[in-house]
């Protein structure tokens, strides 16, 4: 018998910027010509059917005008695409392109994108840097922020994928002025879903300024893209992995999650993140988490917003309490929450170990038949 030691202790530096601000093409060009490039001359941008004409076309010339070689990845949008086969085809498609470890990844669009070109950047070659440009709210307030890229499957959302973070983010509030306002009110879920567990003062400036938001106004869309990722990345900077605090990020989503799949993707993420929220609330003002009134607050402002608070009729009940056992917090079998302590805050267990306990599915099901 022999034994090889294998010594491979890493120190990692994923630092990177978030560039929040109005049409950024011009900055991210600027960007890759000092060294954001990372040396790398051929560029896949990654993009879907919504925003290939409008935002990901004119990106790609400006990269083909400052010397790179570019072209165009196209999926059709929604989420029904986040999976292993367009991550495949898409493959594929470089692959046939002549792309190799020599590349760069440049992801344009929303949470879709963002996940499914990540995903795809982090495997391509063992891995290639990628960027993100992120053009909806959803994106910039979650899914273009924190580095978890992932696929859905038949079985449940976001289970194959990986921590892989951008080299860059570049969150361009312009670009919402062409979401439709229901993509708006769908992004401010995971908004509010940080001023509960993270910011009261986010939390107030919601309640106070839901229309300017929505109407796009550049003050309100930058603080709200800051403060979105001052609660995000205080988290993520101290648990990139989850191994336990960033599991707070997880607010709303137990329900949420479990709702999306089983509505088929009829509720946009946002939606059933907001439903999720409602449910957390209620379950966190019986638990003395928060007050009824505080439970109110989270309830009415998720309404003002225009997001949904109960469950649609046309969700078969039974079917969402057995999805619920697909979520990554379950451990033993046991369905497990996280909550908000009062709003701005979270709740920790075990000796502040945890942050996240369990509940029977008993006491679940009595708020999901209330709701
Ligand atoms: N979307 C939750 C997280 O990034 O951890």
């Amino acid at each position: 018998m022999s034994k090889f030691h294998v010594e491979l202790k890493k120190v990692v530096d994923d630092t990177y910027d978030v560039e929040i601000g109005k049409k950024l093409v011009p900055t991210f060009i600027r960007d890759l010509k000092r060294g954001l490039d990372c040396g790398v001359k051929k560029m896949a941008v990654i993009t879907d059917s919504n925003v290939e004409e409008r935002y990901a076309g004119p990106i790609c010339e400006a990269l083909m005008e400052a010397g790179y070689s570019a072209e165009l990845f196209v999926f059709p949008a929604g989420e029904k695409s986040k999976v292993r086969s367009v991550k495949e085809m898409l493959e594929d498609a470089m692959l046939e392109r002549g792309y190799r470890r020599d590349c760069m990844v440049i992801a344009v669009g929303g949470g879709v994108v963002s996940d499914l070109a990540g995903f795809l950047a982090g495997t391509y070659g063992r891995g290639v840097p990628f960027i993100n440009y992120a053009t909806t709210l959803l994106a910039a307030a979650d899914a273009a922020i924190g580095g978890k890229t992932a696929v859905d499957t038949p079985l449940a959302t976001n289970l194959i994928g990986l921590i892989y973070q951008p080299k860059k983010v570049y969150v361009d509030i312009d670009t919402w002025k062409t979401l439709p306002r229901e993509h708006m009110i769908n992004g401010l879920a995971e908004t509010v879903k940080h001023g509960c567990l993270g910011d009261i003062e986010l939390f107030e400036y919601l309640e106070k300024n839901t229309e300017k938001i929505l109407a796009c106004d550049e003050e309100a869309c930058t603080y709200i893209s800051e403060h979105n990722c001052n609660v995000k990345y205080q988290i993520v900077m101290k648990d990139e992995r989850e191994k336990s605090l960033r599991e707070v990020l997880n607010l709303g989503h137990t329900v949420g999650r479990a709702i999306e799949t089983v509505s088929d993707y009829r509720l946009l993420h946002g939606e059933a993140v907001s439903i999720g929220l409602a449910a957390q609330a209620r379950l966190g003002a019986k638990h003395r988490y928060m007050t009824l009134n505080e439970c109110d607050r989270v309830i009415e402002l998720l309404k003002h917003i225009g997001l949904p608070v109960s469950i649609p009729d046309y969700i078969d009940r039974e079917a969402l309490i057995k999805k619920l056992y697909t979520d990554k917090k379950v451990r033993g079998g046991k369905l497990r929450f996280v909550f908000q302590k009062r709003i701005g805050g979270v709740m920790s267990f075990d000796g502040g170990e945890s942050y996240a306990r369990e509940v029977s599915e008993d006491e679940i099901r009595r708020i999901i038949e209330d709701m």
